[in-house]
C-alpha cells in the first residue's frame, strides 16, 4: 500500500470507528515496521491489562489512528513530543507518512533498542527517538505534548516539566482514571478540543489542552496544586498538616518531606497521596498548617529511625508503628 492510499484508509478508518478494523490495521503497521519482532514482544507494560483483557497486547498502546489525528492537527513543521511512547508509533507514523516530527521518550531499554533498530532499517532519523526517563532528565522543548502515562509521581515531574515550557498544547489520552480530573485542578490548562479514541480506553476521548507558562511565584496559600508542582523539585520542604493525637490528647502538626508526596485528587476534591499510600485529605481536616524548610535538620536527624509520624507540638514526638509515642526532643 502506498502512502496515499494509506492516508485514505485511514480517513475511511477514522470514520467508521470499528475496533476490530482498527486493531487490524495497528496490527499491519506493526508487523511491516517491526517484522516479526512484534508478534512477542510488542505490548505495553502499563497496567491496563486487566481492564482490557479481551483486547489484545498491541490495542493497549494508542492506535496509529489516533497519533495521526493528533499530528495532522498541529500546524504544518511543528513537533510533538510523546511522553512515555512505548514503541514509538508516532515517531514511526510520522516518518511514514511525512507528517508533523513526533519526538518520542521512552526508558524502556528494550523497547528502545527494538524501536532503534526498526527506524534505521527504514532509513528514519534514530535522533528522533530518546532513551531518558523522565524523573530526571529535561524534556524537549515541543509545539506539542502527547501523554498516556499513568497518574503517578513521575506524572506530577512530567507535568512540572510540562509547565516549564512556552505554553504549548497537550494532548492527552486517560490511563487508569485518574489523568483527566488531575489536570482540572490546574488553573493554567484549558481544554480547547476533543478527539474520539480510536480503541476502547477510561474515557472515550482524547483531550486538547491549552497550556499557559507559568512566569509567576505562586504562593502555597492561594493556588497549593500549583505550588506543589512548582516546588516539588525542592527537598527541602516539608509540609505540615493539622493532626489529632489520641495518644496526647492534642492537635499537632504532622511533618511530611514534599519528596514523599504525590499530588492527586481524591473524591474530586484535591488531596496528597504519601509513599505509605495514606491519602492525605487536606481538605477535610488534614488540613495544611504551614509548608517550612526550617525542619529539614530534624528529618535529617530522624532518618534511620523506624516510626510512622513525626509530629510536633513544643517538642517533636515519633508515633511509632505500635501506636506508643517517642518524645524526640
Ligand atoms: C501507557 S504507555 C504509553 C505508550 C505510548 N505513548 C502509547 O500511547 O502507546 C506509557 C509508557 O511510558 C513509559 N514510562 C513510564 N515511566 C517512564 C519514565 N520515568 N521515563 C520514560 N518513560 C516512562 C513506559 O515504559 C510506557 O512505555
Amino acid at each position: 500500500m502506498n502512502k496515499d492510499e494509506t492516508h485514505l484508509l485511514i480517513k475511511s478508518l477514522l470514520s467508521k470507528r470499528d475496533v476490530k478494523s482498527n486493531i487490524n490495521f495497528d496490527q499491519k503497521l506493526d508487523e511491516y515496521f517491526f517484522g516479526s519482532y512484534c508478534t512477542h514482544e510488542l505490548k505495553v507494560n502499563n497496567g491496563e491489562e486487566q481492564a482490557y483483557q479481551h483486547l489484545s497486547s498491541t490495542a493497549l498502546m494508542t492506535s496509529y489512528l489516533d497519533y495521526y489525528q493528533i499530528l495532522k492537527d498541529i500546524p504544518p513543521d511543528q513537533t510533538l513530543c510523546d511522553l512515555g511512547a512505548g514503541y514509538c508509533r508516532g515517531t514511526f507514523l510520522a516518518n511514514y507518512l511525512s507528517l508533523n516530527y513526533c519526538i518520542s521518550i521512552e526508558y524502556i531499554g528494550t523497547r528502545v533498542a527494538a524501536v532503534k533498530q526498526a527506524l534505521k532499517k527504514f532509513n528514519y532519523p534514530i535522533d528522533e527517538v530518546l532513551a531518558r526517563n523522565l524523573d530526571y532528565y529535561a524534556i524537549p522543548s515541543a509545539f506539542a505534548y502527547y501523554l498516556y502515562f499513568p497518574k503517578n509521581k513521575t506524572l506530577d515531574t512530567v507535568i512540572a516539566k510540562i509547565f516549564n515550557q512556552a505554553s504549548p498544547y497537550l494532548y492527552v489520552c486517560e490511563s487508569h482514571g485518574e489523568v483527566l480530573e488531575y489536570l482540572g485542578l490546574f488553573k493554567n490548562v484549558t481544554t480547547i478540543a476533543y478527539f474520539e479514541c480510536s480503541l476502547p480506553r477510561h474515557s472515550s476521548q482524547i483531550i486538547k489542552y491549552k497550556v499557559e507558562a507559568l512566569n509567576e511565584n505562586i504562593n502555597w496559600e492561594d493556588d497549593f496544586a500549583l505550588w506543589f508542582i512548582q516546588n516539588k523539585h525542592n527537598k527541602a520542604y516539608t509540609i505540615c498538616f493539622k493532626y489529632y493525637s489520641h495518644f496526647l490528647a492534642q492537635y499537632l502538626d504532622w511533618i511530611i518531606s514534599i519528596n514523599e508526596l504525590e499530588l492527586i485528587t481524591h473524591n474530586k476534591n484535591i488531596a496528597l497521596r504519601h509513599d505509605s499510600g495514606r491519602i492525605i485529605l487536606i481538605n477535610e481536616g488534614e488540613e495544611i498548617t504551614k509548608i517550612t524548610t526550617l525542619y529539614k535538620e530534624t528529618l535529617l536527624k530522624v532518618k534511620n529511625k523506624k516510626f510512622k509520624k513525626i509530629l510536633k507540638a513544643e517538642s517533636f514526638w515519633l508515633e511509632i508503628a505500635d501506636g506508643s509515642y517517642e518524645k524526640f526532643y
